[in-house]
């Protein structure tokens, strides 16, 4: 989290002093916050939701992926982006990303199959994908782009925002991201169809609470991952200094990458420089010794910085149900499992992705923070040039 206070408290205090804590019946925080950043996005719908997760399921629910359909997405993401696809019956296709540290669009299209459904471009750590390869893959195949845009609310790419690029886009508000309510998300999309969809599995309820989208014929069984207006009241004041912030972590970011080039180091690929969210730079090594050792002295130099690879449950070796092929709570419910997805690619091996483990091996991670001071850039600065 970079951020919270009076903003946030002022209008919590009203919410709780009107005492209309609940979304619907009121033109309230939630409402407000759909049309508002909507209109940031460019995107004609929103629908809040609980979590990013959340936001994914119902968006992949609203595309219509379910059992027989493969989704590709990238090795390295937080394994919510595929399981959010298990949890709709279909199957995750993992594949390779590439020197940005995000999803291939060439290793991509190596493995687009008649099953293929969606592709995932996750925009990991701000840093955007190759959207205008996407999209012309998605035009070629007749598949569909769900941007899992999670880690880069409020970023963008070549003039346009991230999550409202593809068919749908996903985002999530808790506590690490750019913007956050402590848990939340939303998805987007320009397509009414898949609107009614996703809301109808965010909220078994969304069409008696709306009755002008009263469409009996598109309702079926869903759950609820209903916003509270408590996030809808806090994301509408974070909304009002996210600009801001990504501005000057950008540019930031310019600052060091110049120096570290400068140093003889050699960023990662960059598919928007200018547009993408700022939040983290990155400089790729010939091998992982070098880059641990950079790493290790740029920390000694007190400046925070990981290698991928370290993140966890960010790459796919470590997405434990995945890899165990433990599909779903109950056997017949498992994708794994279900009649119409034999045939899909399901192989998961620990080195399926080579080129990603040695990428993310040698790639070195730095953050930004908006509230860096000058001198603390020009510290960070330094000490780059030394650790290079
Ligand atoms: C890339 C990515 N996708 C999906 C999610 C899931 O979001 P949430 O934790 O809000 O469910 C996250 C959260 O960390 C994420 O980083």
């Amino acid at each position: 989290m970079y951020r919270i206070g009076e903003p946030e408290m002022k209008r919590l205090e009203k919410l709780i002093q009107d005492g209309g804590v609940f979304r619907y019946g009121r033109a309230g925080e939630c409402d407000t916050f759909e049309r508002d950043w909507g209109k940031h996005l460019g995107s004609q719908y929103v629908r809040m939701t609980t979590s990013g997760t959340a936001a994914i399921y119902c968006a992949l629910i609203g595309m219509g992926v379910g059992p027989g359909d493969e989704v590709i997405v990238p090795s390295c993401t937080y394994m919510a982006t595929a399981l959010a696809v298990l949890a709709v019956g279909a199957i995750p296709v993992i594949v390779d990303v590439d020197e940005s540290v995000t999803l291939s669009p060439v290793a991509s299209e190596a493995k687009i199959s008649p099953r293929t459904k969606a592709i995932m471009p996750v925009h990991m750590w701000g840093l955007p994908n190759d959207m205008n390869a996407f999209m012309a893959l998605a035009e070629k195949h007749n598949v569909m782009i769900l941007e899992d845009a999670c880690q880069s609310v409020g970023g963008g790419y070549e003039g346009k925002m991230l999550g409202a690029i593809g068919h749908a886009g996903a985002f999530s508000f808790n506590f690490y991201k750019n913007m956050t309510s402590g848990e939340g998300g939303a998805f987007v999309t320009n397509d009414e169809a898949i609107f009614q969809r996703g809301s109808v599995a965010s909220d078994c309820c969304s069409f008696y609470w709306n009755p002008k989208e009263h469409r009996p014929e598109a309702q079926f069984a869903g759950l609820n991952f209903r916003a509270t207006e408590f996030s809808g009241a806090i994301l509408n004041a974070q909304l009002e200094r996210i600009d801001g912030m990504l501005g000057v972590m950008r540019g930031h970011k310019q600052v060091l990458l110049k120096a570290g080039e400068g140093a003889g180091l050699s960023k990662i690929k960059d598919n928007s420089l200018d547009y993408g969210c700022g939040t983290t730079i990155g400089f790729n090594f010939p091998t992982e010794a070098e880059a641990r050792a950079f790493s290790g002295r740029l920390k000694e130099k007190k400046v925070g910085n990981f290698l991928p690879m370290d993140t966890g449950r960010h790459v796919y070796t470590r997405w434990d149900p995945i890899m165990r092929k433990q599909g779903a709570h109950h056997p017949a419910l498992d994708p794994f499992k279900l009649k119409e997805n034999q045939g899909c690619n399901m192989d998961y091996t620990e080195d399926m992705c080579q080129d990603s483990l040695d990428i993310l091996n040698r790639t070195v991670l730095i953050g930004m923070h908006p509230d860096n001071t000058a001198q603390r850039v020009e510290a960070m600065v330094k000490a780059l040039e030394e650790a290079a």
